[in-house]
């Protein structure tokens, strides 16, 4: 059986952005909160935004305090200035870490109770108020998502998945991405093709989400080079157009294990979520190939790789393609580089175990697996040990 349920409505189009006061006039709302970052407001994104709303007599409050990789201090504030500001609508514009921030503090405005309780899948009981969403990098798809990642205490980075955090909106305007550096168009966008891989690879099957993940895989391997090396306008239109897709797709199907070990490295050692995606990729593509073998040559097709005689020499040839794509984008070869602590393994071991995203990977996984994959994408050893 398949099943799809996607309640947002998608704008795409440069400077659809500047309509968004228009959206929040048919919301009937009076004060909107705006969930940014500095990175983004001191790039003047929010300009042409602010406009439109105040041209629509709405007023705004503006929550500038997000933090990469948001944890509950950074959303408690969020939620306690929407309340103390007095306002009836959110709009978040910015990264997965801005959108997330706007999610969690909306899912709290209206859910009295801890945020660690509606950790986890369907423990979100309440609609959030209007949120409405304009993403300015190329990643997380969070714009569409039915996902926040707060990040608790103990540096887990804690998923909370309810159809109530699908925004009601989500803007796509090309023409924000244009002040994006490079490095972060890289790692944004290995982050979407590690979501759109994740998605049509694991053990979850949906005509609808699987056709989603291969047209994002198709355009990521077409436009992330360009639109790294030049930031046109054209690529990076295709580079959000493939975000957004690969989002819809996993919100349905879900991820796998690149995803499960990734939060531990970015919450324990600060990674940023797309880098630590992005080195992780093809170790555990190699490690699964043999699980999955249709699927991972499904992959390389999809990236334009050659054809090759069989599934698992396709499988072989996208993993090498992903090796070169990352290289060529300039993304470190291994944690160490990244100067991460090898003694943290255990503890990211531990915190793997707890994704729900271990259970569908397309391979099954034990504790040593998971520890072999981190020492090679620790030491930088080649990703296709796995495949000899
Ligand atoms: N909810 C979901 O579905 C989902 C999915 C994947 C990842 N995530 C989460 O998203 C977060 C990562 O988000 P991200 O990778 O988009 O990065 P981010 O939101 O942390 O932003 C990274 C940096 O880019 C800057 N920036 C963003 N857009 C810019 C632009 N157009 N011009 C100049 N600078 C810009 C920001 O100021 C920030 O400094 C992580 O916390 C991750 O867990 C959420
Ligand atoms: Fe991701």
């Amino acid at each position: 059986m398949s099943s799809i349920f996607l309640p947002v409505r998608i704008e795409f189009g440069i400077d659809s952005s500047t309509r968004v006061g228009s959206e929040f006039s048919s919301l009937k709302c009076k004060k909107v909160m705006v969930v940014s970052d500095k990175g983004v407001i001191d790039s003047g994104l929010l300009e042409g935004i602010t406009k439109s709303i105040a041209e629509n007599n709405i007023e705004i409050a503006l929550y500038d305090g997000v933090l990469p990789d948001p944890n509950i201090e950074c959303v408690e504030n969020a939620k306690n200035f929407y309340i103390s500001e007095k306002c009836d609508g959110i709009l978040a514009v910015g990264g997965g870490s801005s959108i997330d921030t706007a999610k969690a503090a909306g899912m709290l405005v209206t859910n009295q109770e801890p945020i660690t309780n509606m950790a986890g899948v369907g423990n979100v009981k309440n609609q959030l108020p209007p949120l409405i969403t304009i993403p300015t990098t190329c990643g997380t798809g969070s714009e569409v998502t039915n996902v926040t990642v707060v990040t608790d205490e103990n540096h887990f980075k804690m998923p909370i998945v309810s159809s109530y955090l699908i925004p009601k909106v989500a803007i796509l305007d090309p023409s924000l991405l244009l002040s994006l550096p490079p490095k972060l168009v890289a790692s944004t966008g290995m982050d979407a093709l590690t979501h759109a891989i994740e998605a049509l690879t694991n053990n979850i099957q949906n005509w609808y989400a699987d056709s989603c993940a291969l047209e994002a895989i198709r355009l990521i391997g077409k436009s992330l080079r360009p639109a790294t090396a030049n930031g046109n306008i054209t690529d990076l239109s295709q580079m959000l157009y493939a975000s957004t897709l690969a989002g819809v797709a996993f919100t349905i199907s879900r991820l796998g294990l690149v995803h499960a070990m990734s939060h531990p490295i970015s919450g324990l050692a600060g990674v940023p979520h797309g880098v630590a995606n992005a080195v992780l990729l093809p170790y555990v593509m190699s490690f699964n190939s043999i699980g999955n073998p249709q699927g991972y040559a499904m992959v390389a097709d999809a990236l334009g790789v050659q054809k090759q005689e069989n599934e698992i020499a396709a499988a072989r040839a996208g993993v090498e393609e992903v090796i070169k794509l990352n290289h060529q984008l300039g993304i470190p070869k291994s944690f160490k580089e990244l100067g991460v602590n090898e003694e943290l393994i255990p503890q990211m071991i531990e915190d793997t175990f707890k994704s729900g995203n271990v259970a569908i990977n397309p391979r099954r996984v034990t504790k040593n697996d998971v520890e072999q994959i981190y020492k090679k994408s620790f030491s930088g050893e080649s990703p296709l040990g796995f495949m000899e």
